[in-house]
């Protein structure tokens, strides 16, 4: 698996060191959010699947008391093009009157996220940011506000700690670069 990697982008040790940034810093914005009468925790909602790497190390830097749900959202086929998107899983969860935090583990064209923010907030949560393991900001096509980054990428096909090709290499610790001949083959 690491052989179809050509660079390596974000190391393990980067991405946990901005990860406990991350976490502090969600921490201390809602602190004083979830602390009210009667006291809520800060609903953090993952992107099936590629997110759920980032979130299980987020969740665990952020020290206020946080649930979980998930939801899922397709986007793309099994190449590097974006595709219709299209809401595959509902969350359980009624977000009405809760802070969400959307956590997604890289903002493309920003068509997922743009799709998804519409659709939370018709429900009328108190509060809906977003977080996002990685940007890259040259190829939006739909604006986004993201409220947390934790790093801004090249144009460059990523793939590991939760991002596939084709549902591979999402369990690399790393966030590497995928040799070109590996993806191209496929999409011709
Ligand atoms: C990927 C990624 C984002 C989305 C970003 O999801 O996880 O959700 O594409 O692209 P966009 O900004 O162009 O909309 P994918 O559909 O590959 O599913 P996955 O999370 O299961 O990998």
């Amino acid at each position: 698996m690491q052989n179809d990697i050509a660079e390596i982008l974000v190391t393990e040790e980067e991405i946990q060191t901005r990860v406990a940034e991350l976490g502090r810093r969600i921490s201390i914005d809602y602190r004083d959010k979830v602390a009210g009468d009667p006291p809520q925790s800060l609903l953090l909602v993952g992107l099936l699947r590629g997110a759920i790497v980032f979130l299980s190390d987020l969740m665990r830097a952020i020290d206020i008391p946080v649930q979980l749900d998930f939801i899922g959202i397709s986007s793309y086929g099994s190449g590097t093009e974006s595709g219709a998107v299209r809401l595959v899983m509902d969350l359980e969860t009624d977000i009405a009157a809760r802070h969400v935090v959307i956590v997604e583990d890289i903002v493309d064209t920003g068509k997922t996220l743009s799709y998804l923010v519409g659709n939370l907030e018709a429900r009328n949560p108190a509060s809906l940011r977003i977080c996002a393991l990685l940007d890259k900001p040259d190829r939006r096509m739909v604006p986004i506000e993201v409220k947390y980054v934790g790093f801004e990428i090249p144009d460059k096909f990523v793939v590991g700690y939760g991002l596939d090709f084709a549902e591979g290499y999402r369990n690399l610790p790393f966030v590497g670069v995928l040799k070109e001949h590996l993806y191209k083959v496929v999409l011709m």
